[in-house]
């Protein structure tokens, strides 16, 4: 195998489960293999509920940073396993962890990953590359958003100005001017998945709309909608980013209290509110802040599969919103890619960051390394 082979890992900010990407990092960046693990239904309730603020209980936070390196080191050997491959032919494993807070704009500014490295190490025995986020704020970035240099490496085309938008728990754009003098920008566009996760969990028991089959049956309240606009962060300029910590359940209940005060909405309206609020932040974003000769919208992460996101995106851009696929990229691995990219950029000593995104003062290598 010619250039060096490298594993990445990410359980997101949805918490569906642990993505896991082979990639071979050569003059090109190609993925090998990629899989998702379901996550311990326990492990999974505990991360979901860290990820609330309130729950500060450093007890479950020190169990579950344990438990998690351990599981991405099973299911990585498992998946090297079911692909043919020994781990000694994985130069390093670049492991995100599970983002458990993110605050940019406190007076000390923190994220916070889980997922212990050394254990990951242990477990696999091969070199492990983790804490990506935090060198990057230290030098006055935001941590986040990380993936927009590999998107960048994947998507970016002297032909025509392409915008990125990966719609996981929270949205991110990775903006990609045709100009190869441009700098490549992005950030968080505000909720991905994360409230129509959240509502139809509350509503109806469900981890996700599928298809977006209900947010469909509803109608849009505009009143509501109005409410949800008017949030500070979609007018904030960038550098930005965002969490669950800010955009979930109890954020969502203000606004819905304060319109309930009206007259009675019926949860599928809510749900069809969400999803034109999500398309919406997105949309704004970019008029704001996108190349004015934009080509085309290039959509990855799990809300690609949400047809009534899709249609609401469309409905609101005059250029192509397309998934990934159509440039034969799989949309459901590149974030876990990245973090293989990643891992290949902190051992090679190479910037990981992109400053003109996070608003880092300058590029860095990223994270610390946990040797086999
Ligand atoms: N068939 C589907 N229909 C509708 N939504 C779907 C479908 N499949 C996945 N999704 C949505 O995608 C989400 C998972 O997406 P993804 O894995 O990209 O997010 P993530 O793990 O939070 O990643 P990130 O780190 O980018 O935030 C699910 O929670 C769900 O909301
Ligand atoms: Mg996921």
């Amino acid at each position: 195998m010619r250039g060096q082979v490298y594993l990445g890992a990410i359980s997101g900010t949805s918490v569906d489960g642990l993505d896991l990407a082979l990639v071979q990092v050569a003059r090109r960046i190609d993925v090998l293999a990629a899989a998702t693990r379901p996550l311990p239904e326990a492990l999974r309730r505990s991360l979901l509920e860290l990820g609330r603020p309130g729950a500060d209980d450093l007890d479950r936070l020190g169990e579950a940073d344990a438990a998690l390196g351990e599981f991405i080191g099973t299911a990585a050997l498992e998946f090297l396993d079911s692909n043919g491959q020994a781990p000694s032919a994985v130069t390093a494993l670049g492991s995100h962890g599970q983002t458990v807070r993110h605050r940019p704009g406190a007076t000390h500014p923190f994220t916070l990953q889980i997922g212990d490295p050394s254990r990951i190490a242990e477990v696999t025995g091969i070199t492990t590359v983790a804490d990506f986020r935090r060198r990057d704020m230290a030098a006055g970035g935001q941590g986040a958003p990380l993936v927009p240099p590999f998107h960048a490496a994947l998507f970016r085309d002297p032909g025509e100005s392409r915008a990125v938008l990966n719609i996981g728990g929270i949205g991110n754009f990775t903006l990609l001017p045709a100009d190869p003098a441009a700098a490549v920008t992005g950030f968080d566009t505000g909720p991905g998945n994360a409230l129509m996760d959240d509502w139809i969990a509350r509503a109806r028991q469900r981890a996700f709309d599928d298809n977006g089959d209900w947010a469909a049956s509803g109608r849009v309240d505009e009143s509501l909608l109005q409410r949800l606009l008017a949030d500070p962060y979609l007018t904030t300029p960038p550098p930005k980013s965002t969490g669950r910590e800010y955009f979930n359940l109890a954020w969502l209940q203000a606004h819905l209290d304060a319109r309930l005060r009206e007259r009675a909405i019926d949860d599928a309206d809510v749900q069809a509110t969400l999803c034109a609020f999500t398309a919406e932040c997105a949309v704004r974003a970019l008029v704001t802040w996108g190349p004015a000769d934009l080509g085309r919208v290039l959509v990855c992460g799990g809300g690609r599969h949400n047809r009534a996101l899709m249609a609401a995106l469309a409905e609101r851009l005059s250029c192509p919103v397309e998934p990934v696929e159509t440039l034969g990229v799989d949309g459901d691995s590149i974030e876990a890619a990245a973090f293989a990219w990643l891992a290949h950029q902190t051992l090679n000593g190479l910037a990981g960051n992109e400053p003109a995104v996070t608003g880092a003062r300058g590029p860095r290598v990223l994270g610390a390394v946990y040797p086999a």
